[in-house]
């Protein structure tokens, strides 16, 4: 079985949050690193997804043509993530010519197949910014409840859904100029409705996905799928292969899932050495793929894309499983890319290394409702888990190690009843944790990362080397010859989560990185071999201050 992965592609118009991170990118890599290391075959794609009006009037506000700004932010967006060790196997983007091409290759299947509508529309034309606005560009009164700022799309004032056309006195929100018209042009429709039932066949199967991914596809259904706009008037983005259509694109939700496959085709041209996209996309019955996202791209991923590969009817791979998270909020509110609100993923490097945020961030993943992030949890997260438990286990047993034993692997002693009870607990808790993780249950795997830690120290606080050391040193090397297999075990549990870390406690104790040795391979703790020499690495995670958090506080707000 060959494991494909994919998290929802991040969008062009700037650098990411943390919010971002923990909803797609990091439980996708968590969850690929597990993989990879239990010997499976695994293909993590992921890229930005650069099309659409959102990213040409970021580059019209950042001063740049359209193409150079995206070239600027996917490689500041690549290096960010590249340093949070996110194990792609590729990071491309959409605006590659496989996207473009895959993109039309597929509208030209669904029109075959009889699923694309062309009908004519009504938008609005903005003379001044020379564009037509899609319609959350477009502001006024709402005809519902008078609120003078209404959105196209929606009221923020009474929550209605609009239509730009409703608006009283509708104005352009980029320059809020007035001079609009409303102009007729041709658009093509994506046949939801038509498509309904084959997709409603597929999601009834699906009942191994987790509940949100099953109430949002069910939502959706249950109203009734509504034939789609995949066409804008932009210039910038996918051209339409359709006479009438030259000076407009597809739309960003069109392409973007596309952009999966047109990114592992990327992936196959230029990194594979010889491996064929199909593999992945076209070979359903040997193929495990998972997607990971914020719940905000939930519709798309578990109606829309869905229908088009199943309207485009070639065999297409369809995701096995789809894994939403809800928001992390920044100190209960939102984190907020327009207004700078919360704490940015370039950063949150400045600050702490990358496995300080990749474990905090995971043990406050927004699984099963909204969580929230504090520096005061971001602190205690960081001082109880990895400061007090992991950090000090590790360093009072290298350090005893150096004292007592010249830094060398002890050699004699014979296992007694403690050991054997050591390794139940820890059989019992590895097997947890792999069960967690591949059920994609984040929250009650770190909980058992965790608590594998906890028992380190209980057993050397219970077997109490330094006084085993004068009564009895045969008993003192058991101790510490089994606290230092305890140092690979958890090394290698680690390291999906803390990739650098589970590498430098494995390293520590003389044993390769984790990947590719499967968990159980350190339940016997006896991969470290005796004599033979540690390496310290000295203090693993510095406690955060209290007041470096009310500092922190100070800068980042509350
Ligand atoms: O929400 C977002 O940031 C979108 N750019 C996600 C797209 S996912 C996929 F379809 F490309
Ligand atoms: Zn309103």
């Amino acid at each position: 079985m060959r494991h494909l992965i994919t998290s929802g592609l991040p969008y062009i118009n700037g650098i990411k949050h943390l919010g971002n991170l923990v909803g797609s990118m990091l439980p996708a890599d968590v969850y690929a690193r597990f993989l990879r290391q239990m010997g499976h075959e695994v293909l993590y794609v992921c890229g930005t997804d650069e099309h659409g009006a959102p990213a040409e009037l970021a580059a019209e506000q950042a001063g740049e043509p359209v193409e150079l700004y995206c070239d600027h932010v996917h490689q500041e967006q690549a290096r960010i993530y590249e340093s949070f060790d996110i194990s792609f196997d590729i990071f491309g983007r959409t605006s590659s010519s496989a996207t473009h091409e895959r993109t039309r290759a597929i509208y030209a299947l669904l029109a075959k197949n009889g699923f694309i509508e062309r009908k004519s529309l009504k938008q609005y034309y903005s003379v001044i910014d020379g564009r037509f606005l899609a319609d959350r560009y477009i502001i006024g009164t709402c005809p519902k409840c008078g609120y003078d700022r209404a959105r196209g799309d929606q009221c923020e004032g009474c929550s209605s859904l609009l239509d730009a056309v409703e608006l009283i006195e509708p104005r352009s929100a980029i320059s809020g100029s007035k001079e609009l018209e409303l102009r007729e042009t041709s658009h093509l429709f994506l046949s939801l409705d038509t498509l309904q039932a084959r997709v409603e066949t597929w999601v009834r199967e699906q009942q191994h996905w987790p509940n949100l991914s099953k109430q949002i596809a069910s939502k959706w259904l249950n109203e009734g799928l509504q034939k789609r706009c995949i066409t804008r008037n932009l210039k910038w983005g996918v051209k339409v292969p359709e006479e009438g259509f030259e000076d407009a694109v597809f739309y960003v939700w069109f392409d973007a899932p596309i952009g999966y496959i047109g990114i592992t085709e990327d992936w196959a041209s230029s990194k594979s050495e010889g491996r064929s996209w199909k593999e992945f996309w076209l070979d359903k019955a040997n193929v495990r793929y998972t997607q990971f996202m914020g719940k905000d791209n939930l519709p798309f991923h578990t109606v829309m894309f869905p229908a088009m590969l199943l309207g485009a009817d070639d065999g297409w791979k369809l995701p096995d499983n789809i894994k939403g998270f809800h928001w992390l909020d920044y100190y209960g509110g939102k984190f907020s890319t327009s207004n700078k609100r919360g704490v940015f993923t370039d950063v949150a490097l400045e600050l702490y290394p990358a496995d300080y945020w990749r474990y905090a961030l995971m043990t406050m993943i927004p699984e099963g409702g909204d969580s929230t992030f504090t520096w005061k949890l971001f602190a205690s997260t960081i001082n109880k888990d990895l400061a007090q438990v992991l950090g000090n286990f590790v360093n009072r047993i290298l350090k005893f190690t150096e004292s007592k034993f010249g830094g060398l692997v002890p050699t004699v002693g014979i296992e007694g009843e403690l050991e054997l009870r050591l390794k139940a607990n820890c059989e019992r808790l590895v097997k947890e944790y792999i069960n967690e993780l591949t059920a994609l249950e984040f929250r009650n795997a770190l909980r058992s990362l965790r608590a594998l830690w906890v028992l380190g120290n209980q057993y050397v606080d219970e077997s109490a080397p330094w006084k085993e050391i004068k009564t009895d040193p045969s008993r003192a090397a058991v101790t510490v010859r089994s606290a230092l297999n305890l140092i690979g075990l958890f090394g290698a549990a680690s390291y999906a989560v803390m990739p650098k870390t589970g590498e430098q406690l494995l390293a520590s104790v003389g044993l390769q990185h984790g990947a590719r040795t499967p968990l159980h391979a350190y339940l016997s703790l006896d991969k470290v071999k005796p004599a033979t020499p540690i390496a310290n690495p000295g203090i693993l995670f510095h406690q955060i201050e209290d007041e470096t958090v009310v500092e922190l506080e100070k800068r980042f707000g509350r």
